[in-house]
């Protein structure tokens, strides 16, 4: 295990967990052992996120969120676990321990030294007189001021060209591959995984290169290739040019879909444009950007998939309360042709004119109905007035019901009541879901992850119950009864033996230890569980007697069932001989 158990509870000790929170979010509200702010994890208007300063946990009753100290900077810095444990190592003054880890630090500080070295040998390639192709190809695409700020590089033609040069460096073959900057041929030598590409370096916030995409030159397929994911680079949370654009003082960071067309819009001035890298916008990045700006302009390519992506990302970008307009870009494909064609002004002029994110779905709606007609102008109004009533402020509601109502001709008053109507029946039909979640408390209790369902929810109850009382009376439930094969869910089950195991050692419980051992998603399970509603001390003993029974007696049902179904093939079979032997 790479971090003692040690050093981490003195961790935890050393970085109480509502000093730390207290930093990124304003409690405002105590009950108990509880302090209540707003989750910065979704965005919400009344506090739903817990800390508790007795179990040293966080829990957000709305999203569900939770973990140990920890597990809270590794989401809110979008950090890794071992980087996470650093980043708190450093905040109390404390010393990480030079073992364990220090190997797999090495790795990584020796991948983002590989990683930079590549490229600069990109740049100098691309540089050089050899670099001709890629510096046609720049010029064509008039980005050529950009390529000393984007650290742009050339992967030239041949197959050896960055693998013989990073070995000369000193690094070895297993490096290249694990860098996913080389590859192993048929013979078993290795070539470059980039060739006659323009290289665009892949840079986090802390100006580390993790990882590369490559454009190809010409028409070839793929157009795009890209670092596959290593220990240092993940896609899916990683934004192009966010080294830069969170230096920007624009306020806003745009949002475009290709790196072209990022590299376009800071050439022209717009400096805090930013791409996903060949992916759909993630909910990592989204939180990403939410960490740099509140307010997100969507530049995506014009035609539909790059509409259809700008609704996906409004979704994703919504729940963390950010400011969202939409750019259409009229006359050209992206961002980038628009500017090169119709010049830098003219885009500045399609951010001024933009609407928000409520106009561009109303534009989007009526697009979907011919309005010359009374039927197709019923059929916008209904859809208009159901995005309208989903709005949360009454004045946003009446200014662009009135905006609807007017694009169709119908009376004001007409549509606001159409507007609270469906207000009235989607209010209705959430307190139905209320009643019906309340009445079926064991299909609620089920994890949102879906991998850590359970099979058999009754006793899964009772599992839970276990925990969390042995996360309330550490001392009193030393030593169970119970097993981790009594636990019909693998997950709690694993989650028991864990506890078990710290309450045997030291008669109490360390999340912060078991964030090491446990993904995030078992984290947040087990933090849910802890954050129930607490029992008193008195009533402990019994609800734990009736736990156990309960998980005994449903062990015991599951094997009568086993046995009965045992039973009931020994009876067919044998009818099957006796068939046999009365023919
Ligand atoms: N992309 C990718 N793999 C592909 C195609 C695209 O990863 N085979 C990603 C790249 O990050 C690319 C983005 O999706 O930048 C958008 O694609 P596209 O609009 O085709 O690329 P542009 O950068 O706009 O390139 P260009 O203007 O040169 O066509
Ligand atoms: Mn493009």
């Amino acid at each position: 295990m790479p971090f003692s158990q040690d050093f981490l509870d003195e961790l935890a000790r050393r970085n109480d967990i509502v000093d730390v929170v207290s930093g990124y979010v304003a409690l405002t509200k105590r009950s108990g052992a509880n302090q209540f702010g707003l989750c910065p994890f979704h965005g919400e208007k009344t506090p739903s996120f817990s800390v508790n300063a007795d179990k040293q946990i966080y829990h957000c009753f709305g999203c569900g969120k939770g973990g140990s100290v920890i597990n809270f900077i590794m989401e809110i810095e979008n950090l890794s676990f071992p980087d996470a444990v650093q980043f708190l190592a450093r905040r109390a003054g404390m010393e990480v321990p030079q073992d364990g880890y220090d190997a797999d630090r090495g790795r990584r500080s020796r991948m983002l030294e590989l990683n930079r070295d590549a490229a600069r040998y990109f740049h100098s390639q691309l540089i050089a007189p050899s670099g001709a192709p890629a510096q046609d190809y720049v010029r064509r695409r008039g980005i050529v001021s950009m390529v000393k700020p984007f650290g742009l590089g050339y992967a030239p033609d041949g197959w050896q060209g960055l693998t013989d040069a990073m070995t000369a460096k000193g690094y070895t073959r297993q490096e290249l591959i694990d860098a996913g900057l080389a590859r192993v041929g048929k013979k078993g030598g290795l070539y470059d995984y980039f060739r006659d590409r323009l290289m665009f370096p892949v840079i986090d916030v802390r100006g580390s290169v993790i990882g590369f995409s490559g454009r190809i030159l010409s028409d070839g397929e793929p157009k795009y290739l890209n670092s596959p994911d290593t220990s240092v680079y993940s896609k899916s949370r990683s934004l192009f040019a966010l080294n830069l654009a969170k230096k920007s003082k624009n306020g806003y960071i745009l949002l475009a879909e290709g790196n072209i067309d990022v590299v376009s819009l800071h050439q022209a001035g717009f400096d805090s444009a930013v791409a996903s890298l060949g992916t759909s916008l993630t909910a990592d990045q989204a939180r990403l950007i939410a960490r740099y700006t509140d307010q997100v302009i969507i530049a995506y390519d014009a035609d539909a998939a790059g509409q259809k992506a700008a609704q996906r990302a409004i979704g994703i970008l919504q729940p963390l309360d950010l400011k969202i307009k939409v750019l259409k870009i009229p006359g050209a494909k992206d961002p980038d042709e628009f500017i090169q064609e119709k010049g830098p002004q003219a885009f500045r002029e399609l951010i001024e004119r933009s609407g928000n994110q409520i106009e561009y779905r109303l534009e989007e709606t009526a697009a979907q109905f011919d309005l010359s007609t009374d039927e197709g102008r019923l059929g916008y109004l209904r859809a208009a007035a159901r995005l309208i009533a989903s709005l949360p402020g009454s004045v946003e509601r009446e200014i662009y019901g009135v905006r609807a109502a007017e694009k169709v001709g119908v009376s004001r008053d007409a549509f606001l009541t159409e507007v609270a109507r469906i207000r009235r029946q989607n209010a209705a039909a959430a307190r139905k879901k209320e009643t019906r979640d309340a009445t079926a408390p064991l299909q609620a209790a089920q994890p949102k992850d879906r991998s850590l369902r359970f099979t058999n929810v009754r006793s899964a109850v009772a599992e839970e119950g276990v925990l969390a009382l042995m996360c309330q009376y550490p001392e009193q439930f030393g030593d169970l009864p119970l097993t981790a094969d009594d636990f019909t869910s693998p997950a709690l089950g694993k989650l028991y033996e864990a506890l078990a195991g710290q309450i045997g050692r030291n008669r109490s419980v360390s999340l912060a230890a078991l964030s090491q051992q446990f993904s995030p998603e078992e984290m947040t399970l087990l933090t849910g569980i802890c954050q129930r509603s607490e029992l008193p001390a008195h009533a402990a003993e019994q609800a734990m007697k009736d736990y156990i029974n309960k998980i005994q007696a449903e062990k015991d049902k599951a094997a009568r069932g086993r046995d009965m179904r045992a039973y009931a093939e020994k009876l067919k079979q044998r009818k099957g001989y006796g068939h046999k032997d009365g023919s």
